[in-house]
């Protein structure tokens, strides 16, 4: 079943189509080449400034009313240090665009965040020159975030105007070129978003060859361009989990905030249909509420303590426990 047809995938989304099944099997190809353990990632949104206007999104640059803030080097290396303390053995670094943080910048913070923490560091900061991921791998950091959000072109272009779908896959392979841990990912129930499409960025994955696939409702944003738009559904979401869990075996899958932000379950039923990622936020309390990308966010009045105690009861409600070491890919050839 790993080798799943275009066909298969398409029946396997639809709504009528039985999920349990399928999720049962996504369990199993979970437990059997990840394990039980759940890798803890400590997410930092350093900063909520954005040069693009993605049409989904709450921190596109034409949203006036977005409170914009930024984290300053020394306050995101304080972050780091909360997420050593709490054990953690991850922090990724996320922002929008922000054009203030370029790649120098941010390099000179990532090679600070590993001398002091040497914690594993993912970026998660958009579309860069391939000398600025050289410069960022260089600097220390391991993995690198960075979804294609849809692998429908006509989609693409219509909720992300200022970009090129090319250009965003030539940056995924310039990212593996220098060395990182690749991720990528989607969003499921983007309006126009068909199971066809949906299938296709299941075989996109699995043809990028990645290291982590992230993937999460679409949740419509008032403050946007499709704020009249339906949401995804949690259903849709747990479809794309399980299924590139069956089709990509080893990849790290976070159950996603966005999951967890649809439904109070979310995060606990991704986990037991292939996801084996959780990514607590570290952010400072008093800013998480401005990085809106979508209304409803969890999270957004807790301290990074109380996201760690909460982490660990649910894996422990679940059966599950903190997974050891790195976390780092599990694919052959990369360490
Ligand atoms: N609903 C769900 N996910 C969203 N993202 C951005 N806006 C929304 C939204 N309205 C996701 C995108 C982006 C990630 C950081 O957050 O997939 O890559
Ligand atoms: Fe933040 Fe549950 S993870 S409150």
């Amino acid at each position: 079943m790993s080798l799943m047809t275009k066909k298969e995938l398409i029946e396997a989304l639809s709504p009528d189509t039985d999920p349990a099944p399928i999720f049962a099997l996504a369990d199993k190809v979970r437990r059997e080449n990840v394990g039980d353990g759940v890798h803890l990632r400590g997410l930092i949104e350093f900063s909520n400034y954005c040069r693009r206007g993605c049409h989904y999104c709450g921190i596109r640059a034409a949203n006036t009313k977005v409170r914009r803030y930024r984290l300053s080097p020394d306050e995101i290396l304080d972050c780091a240090r909360t997420a050593a303390r709490l054990a953690y053995k991850t922090v990724v670094m996320q922002s929008g665009e922000d054009p203030h943080y370029g790649a120098a910048a941010l390099a000179a913070i990532v090679a600070r965040v590993k001398k002091e923490t040497g914690l594993a560091i993912t970026l998660s900061v958009g579309e860069h020159s391939r000398e600025a991921y050289k410069m960022l791998r260089a600097a220390g950091a391991d993995r690198f975030l960075l979804r294609f959000e849809t692998s429908d072109r006509k989609l693409f272009s219509l909720l992300k105007p200022d970009s090129d779908y090319d250009q965003r896959l030539r940056c995924l392979a310039w990212l593996k070129e220098a060395g990182f841990q690749v991720g990528s990912g989607v969003m499921a129930g983007l309006p126009g978003q068909t199971a066809e499409s949906m299938a296709e960025d299941i075989l996109t994955f699995k043809r990028l060859d990645l290291d982590m696939v992230g993937i999460g409702p679409f949740i419509a944003n008032p403050d946007t361009p499709l704020g009249r738009a339906g949401s995804g559904t949690l259903d849709a979401a747990l479809r794309m989990v399980a299924l590139t869990r069956i089709v990509t075996r080893t990849t790290h899958i976070p159950a996603t905030t966005a999951i967890g932000s649809i439904d109070p379950q979310g995060r606990q039923k991704a986990l037991r249909c292939g996801a084996n990622v959780l990514m607590p936020n570290i952010s400072p309390t008093q800013h998480r509420v401005d990085y809106s990308l979508y209304p409803g966010k969890i999270c957004t009045s807790e301290a990074p303590e109380q996201c760690a105690d909460c982490v660990d009861a649910m894996l422990a409600s679940l059966g599950r426990t903190r997974a050891e070491g790195f976390g780092h890919s599990l694919r052959n050839g990369v360490s």
